[in-house]
């Protein structure tokens, strides 16, 4: 059966509801990222300005999936728009080196504390893949530690321990393991169980760019850890580099890792991926003109669109942009300022639940029934399966975007959002909540 708020984003959606029809008979389920699939369908938008996204019913949507993290400066930002535009005319694959790559990398080197040296790639899967790839070749050793739920991408390797394992051969499944995150306990017996540990690979702020937090002190204690065991440890810093500080989670905590992955922002907004870290880790990709060095021990690294002419237009903008104005700054006050108004709202509403978060990743949390402290929100589990329900969360959803907002329970800032946009957010979450209260949901 059709629920209310179903039905309403149905008839507020006849053309994304059409073009579905279409899609389905072309991707499985009908998208093209597990992350769009939506039930009863996904919306389909035709262009995004500042904070705003449109879609083919012309709809106007505040949008706080920000490409998927990688919009800090929001959509269509005019000096992004106009690098890219120029670079174009010059040529978008010159099979050359390039003045831009330079400047890229060299501001990866400023920017981010463990980056002696780079490399580029085209995502950040690709980066997470090389990263360990790299550990692997230095250290001599083949196994990954990766904490539960935390997520690097869809190679065969990284995948490991989460949904949607079909096709990983047992014998890489054997190379990883899967450990609980926050238990350094558990961590150090597991590399003296192992001495074939040659990595530990985590998001620094936690699963899911955040919403199942990483203590801080767990950063610390992983380093410490791994300097005195000859692990490798390595910070996936695609989402929270360049966002959580200019210097990215590691700068914010003041831990270095020996090695970071990032992507999303660094591309500007364009496919773009980066490793970085000590130089003889990295080095693995160079040749050494030693016989055996360069036909065992070495990387072989190709890749057509490694530090593309338009990513690199759009990425050393948003760089400079980041490095040199106040992007950061604007994105976490417009993140504090709607974490205080859900907050506020769901006190007033009297609705069980929080939002926390640090920095621009925010995370709305409904049916939680604990003491939060709005920033770094570790539940137990049991507090997590008395949170979960998917059917309130697909529904919140539904009537968010019936309200004019696209976000799931976490809400990515940009700094083009303005304090207006976040009062309508709020606002928007007030009618969302009412209708689910209606719908005797909460
Ligand atoms: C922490 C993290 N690592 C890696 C990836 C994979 O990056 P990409 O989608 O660019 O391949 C993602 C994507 O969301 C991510 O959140």
């Amino acid at each position: 059966m059709v629920s209310p708020i179903e039905q309403r984003y149905i008839d507020l959606h006849p053309g994304s509801l059409e073009r579905h029809a279409q899609a389905r008979d072309i991707f499985p389920d009908g998208v093209t990222h597990d992350g769009r699939r939506m039930s009863p369908f996904p919306i389909y938008a035709t262009h995004g300005i500042g904070p705003h996204k449109w879609d083919v019913d012309g709809n106007r949507i505040i949008d706080y999936w920000t490409g998927h993290g990688s919009m800090i400066l929001g959509h269509s930002h005019p000096e992004v728009v106009a690098a890219v535009a120029s670079q174009m005319g010059r040529g978008t694959h010159l099979s050359a080196s390039s003045d831009l790559e330079i400047k890229w990398g060299q501001q990866v080197q400023q920017l981010i504390p463990s980056a002696e040296k780079v490399r580029f790639h085209s995502s950040g899967t690709e980066a997470t893949m090389m990263a360990i790839r790299m550990a692997r070749a230095y250290t001599g050793k083949s196994k990954v530690i990766k904490f539960v739920e935390h997520f690097h991408g869809w190679s065969d390797y990284l995948t490991v321990g989460s949904a949607g394992m079909g096709g990983i051969p047992e014998e890489t499944k054997n190379t990883m393991i899967v450990l609980p995150p926050n238990d350094i306990g558990i961590v150090e017996k597991t590399i003296q169980d192992n001495p074939d540990v040659a990595a530990i690979i985590l998001e620094p702020t936690g699963a899911h760019m955040g919403q199942i937090p990483v203590l801080p002190s767990f950063l610390g204690e992983l380093r410490e850890l791994t300097e005195r065991t000859g692990v490798v440890l390595i910070f996936d810093e695609v989402v929270t580099g360049f966002r959580i500080s200019k210097g990215g989670a590691q700068a914010y905590y003041g831990v270095t890792p020996d090695m970071t992955t990032m992507a999303k922002i660094l591309g500007g907004g364009l496919p773009g991926g980066a490793v970085a870290g000590k130089a003889d880790i990295i080095n693995m990709i160079q040749a050494r003109g030693d016989a055996d060095f360069d036909q065992n021990r070495r990387i072989a690294h190709n890749g057509t669109f490694n530090a593309n002419p338009l990513s690199a237009a759009a990425g050393t903008v948003a760089l400079d942009l980041i490095m040199n104005t106040d992007v950061t700054e604007t994105a976490n006050a417009m993140g504090q300022r709607l974490k205080d108004g859900l907050n506020d709202l769901l006190t007033r509403m009297e609705v069980p639940g929080c939002a926390s978060g640090i920095a621009s990743l925010i995370f709305l949390r409904l049916g939680a029934d604990h003491e939060c402290d709005k920033g770094v929100c570790v539940m137990t589990p049991e507090q997590t399966a008395q949170a979960h329900n998917a059917h309130r969360d697909g529904q919140f959803v539904l009537s968010m975007l019936n309200n004019g907002v696209h976000a799931t329970s976490r809400f990515i800032m940009s700094a083009a959002h303005r304090e207006q946009d976040v009062d309508d957010t709020v606002d928007a979450t007030e009618r969302a909540l009412t209708e689910l209260r209606q719908s005797g949901l909460i």
